[in-house]
This record gives C-alpha cells, structure tokens and sequence, in this order.
C-alpha cells in the first residue's frame, strides 16, 4: 500500500474551515467538493490513457485520452457521496459504482447494507471515496470487494485519516503496490469512540444532517 499526503497550502486551508464545527453544512458540502478536486487531481495521476490520432485547426497529431473501459468511482455511502460531484467534475467520464457500508457502533466493524457494482471488475480502475478513515474496517472491506472482482489497482481518496486506521489498512494489504491511499491530512489519533482527533466530526451529519 502506498500512502500520499496532499501538502498543499489551498488544501490546508479548505481543510481548516472544514473542521472548524461553526462551518455550515452548505459551506462544508462546497468545501468538500473544492477539496476533492485537488485531492483528485493527484489521485488520478496514473490513469490509464492511450494515444489519439486528432486534427487541429493548424495540423493533425496524436493527442493522448483516456483510456476504456472508464475508471470506476465508488462513493461509500453516505458520507463518500459527498465527494462525488468534485470527483466527478474532474473526470466526468468515469463510471460510478455504490457501496453502502456502516460501521456497527460497537464492534467498529464495518457492515455492507447496499451494493450496485458491476461483479466483474477485471482491469478496472478504481477510485474509492471515503471521507474518514478511522479505524479502517470500512476500506479494508471495500478494497478487498473490488480487488476480489478483479480491479487492476485501488485508489481510496480520504480528506483525513488516522494513524491507527493506517497500520491497520497497511497490515491488512501488505506491501501490495496496486492499492493507494491518498488523504489531505493525517490527524493525531482515534478517540474511544472511533473518532478521529482532533478531525472534522461526524462527516455524514457536517454534510446531510443527523438522522437516526
Ligand atoms: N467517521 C466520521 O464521520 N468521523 C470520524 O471522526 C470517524 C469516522
């Protein structure tokens, strides 16, 4: 597992206001979509493209493009949802794909409630969207579903994450070179709760609300 940390100052800053709780759900939301597009931007900086033969308006040349079939994106609902639209508006041909996966609130472990993947991900590129990583039984789940359908490689775009949550992922992969983790932030520590520290909160309910 590779690990990027996005040290970036337009990053920091977003990130500062996203983690200030008296930020409002409106500005968090924008602030999420503004932060996933420069985490994207590097995230996606091993995209499969090919050479494409075009013509301008002075000569033709060989142009490159994305390649097919089109990377995968994959929102963990509900807070990986939120990073959709800016992940999106970076690489609008891309095709989505949903996990629904909650962690029981006693165990940590995570728990799959909804899926809409294709069964067969041979070769794919795909991109997971997951804004907290704490404990890191969520990734681990996703990852090992979409490696078990035959992805190519992994990518988990994060805004923060924890140290605990990392040795996990990184003892569950190994030293397995087709799974990237890339976060704008590593914080302190996890609390007994599960929460990261000093983090953002709760980012389902900074994003949609608290709902029961
Ligand atoms: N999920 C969140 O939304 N926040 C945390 O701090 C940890 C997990």
């Amino acid at each position: 597992m590779k690990l990027q940390v996005i040290d970036h100052p337009l990053v920091s800053h977003k990130l500062t206001v996203l983690r200030d709780k008296k930020t409002p759900s409106t500005v968090f939301r924008q602030l999420v979509e503004e932060l996933i597009m420069l985490l994207s931007y590097e995230s996606t900086r091993d995209v499969e493209v090919v050479d494409k033969q075009i013509v301008t308006p002075v000569a033709p040349m060989t142009g490159r493009a994305m390649a097919t079939p089109a990377p995968i994106v994959v929102p963990i609902l509900r807070a990986g949802l939120g990073m959709l639209e800016g992940m999106m508006k970076l690489m609008p041909t891309a095709e989505v794909g949903f996990l629904g996966l909650k962690r029981n609130e006693e165990t940590l472990e995570a728990v799959t409630y909804a899926n809409r993947l294709p069964d067969d991900l041979t070769g794919r590129q795909c991109f997971v969207l997951d804004p907290m990583l704490a404990t890191g039984h969520t990734l681990i789940a996703s990852i090992d579903y979409l490696l078990e359908r035959g992805a190519r490689d992994v990518t988990a775009i994060c805004i923060l994450a924890a140290p605990e949550g990392l040795a996990t992922l990184e003892e569950h992969l190994g030293d397995r070179a087709n799974v990237r983790v890339v976060v704008a932030a590593v914080d302190d520590h996890l609390n007994e709760k599960g929460y990261i520290v000093p983090g953002l909160g709760d980012a389902g309910d900074r994003l949609y609300g608290v709902v029961d």
